[in-house]
């Protein structure tokens, strides 16, 4: 272990500012507050060292807040090298909490920030929770730090890519601790991925180039939940928008919301702009960049850089590499200028800030009710990757009606008993796909 560092952050000067922020986004962040009201008292996460990797922003903050609230020691550290938000970080820094985060790292810094969140204050207590988005904490841990394991109850898991490393590691049989897919419940992939992503894409774009949307053509790669929110950010804005799938279903789902569903090699001539947001390796490669327009703009709102070949356009065109400001690149190919947004990792919190609160709500809500569970319960669960049960689920849409000023009908017991249900709830059965 490293010597105790008790927080790193970029700036403290900017903590009050990160505060006034953070009691903005509590007004818009009720599920997380209810949480607060109706666990404070009773301290359900006395004892829980939770170790956080999750974009160091205001929303995290609020987050973060939370889980101590409920009486959790925690750390924490960003898990994109762009995604924090300095004032956010200050801000939590400035409470004693052990942050290591700030905008604009390393990747060797980025692997020491997650490294610093395992052990817990002066007496270097190790975690015993995990809450991470990406995995990259939970394979810090599970590779180089397998000691650890056998003293850590659980760990919740928030987006699609991590959830995919979770199952390979359920298949090969080297997950040692239950854990929860926090992606996977209705109210964070059918909100957070989709809603948060039709605000957020746009708004990284407009951030990053001021560039006029609408008439320009946009492709969007993947129509999964990130894609289909994306898609109607540059709709929204009036773009025209022609969208890749290798799924037939997404596909036909693309071709019935009205947009042109064609091979990236077809559309990508036309394109002015490109988003990827398939959470697949290898979408924009040597062919696709040979193949752009001069000024088109390139960008990645899925979790990893490697959605756009940025190995191939570093080794080869990174000498004529011109950075018009911080994660807005220039390169030339073949005379043509293209650019580059984040250096290809998620633009929306790279060159943005993000989801807004009251979507990131959900999720975050989702997310400590997983690290209830795990951490009163985890002897009921196997080595496996669960979700919340739908009744929890239901909870934490709930949670957020009254902010939106959403009127809910109730069952009487004879429609109930009609449609097979409880008054109560769940609503739905597991197959319902919303
Ligand atoms: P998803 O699985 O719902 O969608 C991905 C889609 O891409 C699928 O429909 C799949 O068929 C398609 N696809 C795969 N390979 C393709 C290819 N070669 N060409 C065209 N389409 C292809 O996953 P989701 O939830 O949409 O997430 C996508 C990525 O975004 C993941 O890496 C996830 O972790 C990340 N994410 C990012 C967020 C952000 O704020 N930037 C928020 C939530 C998730």
């Amino acid at each position: 272990t490293t010597a105790y560092v008790p927080y790193k952050v970029k700036d403290m000067s900017l903590a009050e500012w990160g505060r006034k922020e953070i009691r903005l986004a509590e007004a818009e962040m009720p599920g997380l507050m209810a949480l607060r009201e109706e666990y404070g008292a009773s301290q359900p996460l006395k004892g829980a060292r939770v170790a956080g990797c999750l974009h160091m922003t205001i929303q995290t903050a609020v987050l973060i807040e939370t889980l101590i609230a409920l009486g959790a020691d925690v750390t924490w550290s960003s898990c994109n090298i762009f995604s924090t938000q300095d004032h956010a970080a200050a801000a939590i820094a400035a409470t004693g909490v052990a942050v290591y985060a700030w905008k604009g790292m390393t990747e060797e810094e980025f692997n020491w920030c997650i490294e610093q969140t395992l052990f817990f204050g002066e007496k270097r207590e190790p975690l015993n929770m995990i809450l991470d988005d990406g995995g990259d904490l939970t394979n810090m841990v599970l590779n180089q730090f397998p000691e650890l394991a056998a003293g850590i109850k659980g760990l919740s898991e928030e987006t699609t890519t991590g959830v995919l490393r979770l199952l390979d590691r359920v298949k090969a049989g080297t997950l040692p601790m239950p854990a929860f897919n926090i992606n996977d419940s209705v109210t964070k992939s059918k909100f957070d991925n989709k809603y948060g992503c039709k605000e957020s894409a746009v708004d990284a774009i407009r951030r990053a180039t001021d560039v006029m949307m609408a008439g320009k053509i946009a492709v969007v790669a993947g129509y999964g939940d990130v894609g289909k929110g994306t898609a109607a950010s540059l709709r929204g804005a009036g773009a025209r928008v022609i969208v890749t799938e290798i799924d037939p279903i997404c596909a036909l789902q693309a071709a019935m919301d009205g947009y042109a569903v064609k091979k990236m090699e077809n559309a990508i001539k036309e394109a002015d702009i490109v988003v990827t947001a398939t959470g697949n390796c290898d979408i924009i490669t040597e062919k696709s960049f040979r193949a752009l327009k001069d000024k088109a703009i390139v960008c990645n709102i899925g979790h990893f850089d490697d959605e756009i070949d940025m190995a191939w356009l570093n080794k080869n065109y990174g000498s004529t590499k011109d950075t018009i400001k911080p994660q807005v690149d220039l390169y030339t190919i073949d005379g043509k200028e293209i650019i580059v947004l984040a250096e290809g990792r998620l633009v929306n919190l790279g060159c943005a800030t993000g989801h807004p609160s009251f979507v990131m709500s959900n999720s975050f809500t989702n997310q400590v009710l997983a690290q209830l569970e795990l951490w009163q319960h985890a002897d009921q669960y196997e080595n496996q990757v669960y979700t919340l049960p739908k009744h929890l689920d239901e909870k934490v849409a709930r949670l957020h009606l009254a902010k939106i000023g959403v009127e809910l009908e109730e069952l009487n017991p004879h429609q109930a008993k009609y449609i097979g249900v409880d008054v109560e709830g769940p609503f739905k059965s597991d197959l319902y796909r919303y």
